[in-house]
């Protein structure tokens, strides 16, 4: 039978060279692909992990980390307290003493508002937690160095005396942003 030519012309074509020829090749490319491939996979996997992991917890600034039921009551003591001074973390005076300061109009000399309700109790639920009670028979302390949590926060540094509101952000640099974990390059 005669072949028609326009009909089959592809019978008359060379054979085509594939694109890709898998016979011998080296295993080195396989090898390659296989590593390429997984340090992908590898990579989307941290990406995803990465997703799901919970957003870091902001520094702690002060001694102890603030749960979120008392950032309102810190917010509001550093607000309140620390419009002319920084504000002092409460670990450095024992609870009787932040109790006094708050009630009191009177202090060092100056006039200061004593807080409304219900913000004063708020304040106050965020001190006591964060502060420690005096012993039985210890007076109050007014002045930080009197007061043995400061003293007992600073074993061994050399402070100029006497200390004031002022003094802390020469070492504490981050002070005024309520960051008392920040020091100086001199430590
Ligand atoms: C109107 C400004 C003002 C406000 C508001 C204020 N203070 Fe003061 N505070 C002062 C002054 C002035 C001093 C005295 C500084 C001195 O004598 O060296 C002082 C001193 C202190 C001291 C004594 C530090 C020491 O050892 O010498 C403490 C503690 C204190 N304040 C805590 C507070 C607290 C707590 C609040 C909030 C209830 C507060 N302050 C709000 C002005 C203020
Ligand atoms: C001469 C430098 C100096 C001054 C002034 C100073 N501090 Fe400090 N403070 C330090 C050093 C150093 C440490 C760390 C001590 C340690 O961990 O042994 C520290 C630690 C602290 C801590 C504990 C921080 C933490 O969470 O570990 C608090 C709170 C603190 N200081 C508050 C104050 C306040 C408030 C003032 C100002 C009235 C003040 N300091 C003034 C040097 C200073």
């Amino acid at each position: 039978m005669d072949c028609d030519r326009s009909v089959y012309p592809h019978r008359l074509m060379p054979r085509q060279t594939p694109l890709f020829r898998f016979r011998r090749r080296s295993p080195f490319i396989l090898l390659t692909l296989l590593i390429l491939w997984s340090f992908c996979i590898g990579w989307a996997l941290s990406q995803a992990a990465q997703g799901q992991l919970p957003p870091t917890p902001p520094a702690i600034g002060t001694v102890d980390p603030t749960p979120p039921n008392y950032r309102v009551g810190e917010q509001l003591y550093v607000e309140h307290c620390g419009s002319c001074h920084v504000a002092l973390p409460p670990a450095v005076m024992p609870t009787t003493t932040w109790r006094d300061l708050l009630l009191d109009e009177q202090h060092y000399g100056t006039q200061i508002e004593v807080m409304m309700s219900p913000q004063i109790h708020i304040v106050w639920d965020y001190l006591q937690i964060f502060s420690r009670p005096t012993d039985d028979g210890e007076e109050t302390p007014y002045r930080l160095e009197q007061s043995r949590y400061f003293n007992a926060l600073h074993p061994d540094v050399e402070i100029d005396r006497p200390v004031t509101v002022q003094s802390c952000t020469a070492c504490h640099p981050q002070a005024p942003q309520f960051d008392f974990r920040t020091l100086t390059d001199k430590y």
